[in-house]
């Protein structure tokens, strides 16, 4: 069976609302439309890499390139989970975490985007939450980086909540235009002291060796 092969298909996180995990072939063709039906105001960038610009088939195609890249380049060493989030059995939007020598750096870094219509319901939070979930309680991070642009008050508004502290600036240049970044660092004590979003995790067991997470 695939999940003997590559158990991350088997890997389940689980909120009170949320549900999230890798995508089956139709899943991730739902995605792609979420993609391209939008996810954020066209007229403010939210992202460094300006993905969203590119018309709709493209954007939709953009997401499923990126999914397959990331499961076929994955090393225990330089890996990112892009994990499908679902909401009453729905595609929603999409959690990202990833790690450099997590068994060494014990840091994580996340990223995450949902379809238009499911922003502000506090969901990005819980999503957020649950990955989170996995690198402090699971795979032994000691600390999460996230990063968001200085107009994105919403993406601001979850780290937050979630107990990242200010990181310094990174300046980009993003539609040619100088942009800043917001870094964000969440350590683990801020964890402990924030996490308040129940998360249940199946499946785990035969991906660590995945996660080069057994060293930490
Ligand atoms: C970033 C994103 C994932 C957040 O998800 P979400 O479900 O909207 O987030 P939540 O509802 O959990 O929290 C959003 C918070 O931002 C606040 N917020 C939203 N817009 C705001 C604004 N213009 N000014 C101030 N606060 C704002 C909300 O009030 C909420 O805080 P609260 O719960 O204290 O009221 C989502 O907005 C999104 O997909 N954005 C487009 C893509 C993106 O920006 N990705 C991140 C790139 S770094």
């Amino acid at each position: 069976m695939l999940v003997d092969h590559f158990p991350l298909v088997g890997l389940r996180l689980t909120t009170p609302r949320l549900e999230l995990r890798l995508p089956s072939l139709e899943e991730l063709g739902a995605l792609a439309d979420l993609a391209a039906d939008g996810v954020h105001d066209p007229d403010v960038m939210p992202f460094l890499v300006p993905w969203t610009d590119r018309p709709p088939d493209e954007i939709a195609r953009s997401v499923v390139q990126h999914h397959w890249l990331r499961l076929g380049n994955w090393t225990p060493q330089d890996w990112s989970l892009n994990l499908a989030v679902f909401h009453a059995g729905v595609v929603i939007g999409q959690q990202t975490i990833g790690a450099h020598d997590l068994a060494i750096t014990r840091e994580v870094r996340t990223g995450s985007w949902l379809g238009r219509l499911y922003h502000g319901r506090g969901i990005g939070t819980e999503m957020r939450a649950a990955v989170l979930h996995l690198a402090f309680a699971e795979l032994g991070a000691e600390e999460a980086v996230s990063g968001a642009l200085e107009h994105n008050l919403a993406s601001h508004a979850v780290s937050r909540k979630l107990g990242y502290e200010p990181d310094g600036i990174q300046h980009h240049a993003i539609r040619g235009v100088r942009t800043s970044e917001r870094r964000l660092r969440l350590t683990r004590a801020a964890w402990e002291h924030r996490c308040a979003i129940p998360v249940t995790i199946d499946g785990l067991a035969s991906c660590l060796p995945l996660f080069a997470a057994d060293a930490a």
